[in-house]
């Protein structure tokens, strides 16, 4: 069985002021009518692939959230007894670790999706899933590679090397988040891939993986996973074996430890996705997705252009009216307005981590 898994944990406080920590990215709802969440909950429907789907999503999130994420899933008519709840967020790679330890007995194949993506074209997604089974059913970590457009750090690069029998590359080399220069680099080279963040992979073999390169973290997951319970909604961790487990992201703790632990026996792999992916990372990235009009411009809300181009306005509680606006990014809520420059939007989160301070 295929087991989908949603990781929902980020705040994504480049998308202030609609993200906020009271409503995080993934919880809103930034591309057409459903949220982030929703979106991915529905992201395999219909898949007819290597292996039947399981009906419900396992869901990682932390228990601050756990109504919310069960009335959006509920909405769509994808519950779930499996919403796991973190007392606290100790990253994707423990996170992964308690999703295996739920369906550890019939031990399915785990497509592991971040919450807060956006994926356009869900027929290439399903394809690059279906190629990747074979791989994560032989006991391989699955990754599935973007061909990258620019030199951008916030994202994981893989090498990729020789082909494997079953169609997918091996990974030669994954490297994390490279400074500037690096990424430029490695962006020159044509050898890289963008790690999209999404992985396939046997529940035991993570188990293994993480037993092997991070056995503190393994251990921690394994205390907290004992001393949980289940009730009718959701699972709980034991907090304080939880609160112990070291925090990091499966990209460190796994993928670029892998290709140097041959002994081990799980191999990298890539399959390249080409699917309209992107992580919407700021609000320039949500201008470049989105269905805009013959000047360029993008509106939500009661939205009026005159002599504008290029800009994206979000109108959630008021009217607001743009005149010889250029790539410009306006995003008006009932207690804050952000205005800026399109290009500049990466740094909105200086703008939070200012207020964060004041507070
Ligand atoms: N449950 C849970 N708990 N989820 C978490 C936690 C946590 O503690 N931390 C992060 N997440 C979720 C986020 O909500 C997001 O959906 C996903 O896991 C990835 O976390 P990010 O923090 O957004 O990672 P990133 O964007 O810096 O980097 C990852 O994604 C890139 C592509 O967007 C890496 O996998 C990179 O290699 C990759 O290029
Ligand atoms: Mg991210």
């Amino acid at each position: 069985e295929l087991q989908p898994v949603i990781l929902s944990g980020g705040s994504g406080t480049r998308l202030w002021p609609l993200s906020r920590e009271q409503y995080p990215k993934q919880l809103l709802a930034l591309v057409g009518d459903e949220t982030m969440l929703q979106a991915t909950a529905g992201r395999l429907a219909g898949f007819t692939g290597r292996l039947p789907v399981a009906q419900a999503p396992i869901v990682v999130c932390n228990e601050e959230y756990r109504f919310v994420t069960a009335e959006q899933l509920r909405s769509v008519g994808r519950s779930s007894r499996n919403i796991v709840l973190e007392p606290v967020g100790r990253n994707t790679a423990p996170a992964l670790a308690l999703a295996a330890l739920a369906v550890q007995e019939s031990d399915p194949v785990l497509l592991v999706m971040p919450a807060d993506h956006v994926i356009r074209d869900l027929a290439g997604f399903q394809a690059a899933i279906d190629a990747g089974i074979p791989a994560a059913l032989e006991g391989a970590i699955v990754t599935f590679g973007i061909v990258p457009d620019r030199a951008e750090t916030g994202y994981g690069y893989i090498r990729f090397g020789a082909e494997r029998p079953d169609g997918s590359k091996a990974i030669a080399a994954f490297v994390e988040k490279p400074d500037a220069a690096t990424a430029q680099r490695y962006l020159d080279s044509g050898e890289y891939l963008w790690n999209s963040g999404l992985f396939m992979v046997r529940a035991s073999t993570w188990l293994k993986a993480l037993a092997a390169l991070q056995p503190a973290m393994a251990k921690a997951c394994d205390a907290a996973w004992q001393g949980g319970a289940r009730d009718a909604d959701f699972v709980r961790v034991d907090k304080e074996a939880f609160v112990a487990c070291p925090s990091d992201s499966i990209d460190y703790a796994v993928m670029e430890k892998l290709a140097g632990a041959v002994e081990l026996g799980i191999p990298g792999c890539v399959v390249p996705m080409s699917a309209g992916w992107s992580d919407v990372g700021a609000w320039d990235a949500l201008w470049d997705i989105a269905d805009k009009d013959g000047s360029g411009n993008v509106a939500r809300g009661d939205v009026l252009f005159e002599d504008s181009r290029n800009t994206l306005v979000y109108a959630q509680d008021r009217m607001v009216a743009c005149v010889g606006l250029d790539d410009t990014v306006v995003v008006e809520t009932p207690d804050a307005v952000l205005v800026a420059r399109k290009d500049k939007t990466q740094n909105v989160k200086q703008i939070v981590a200012a207020l964060k301070l004041e507070k």
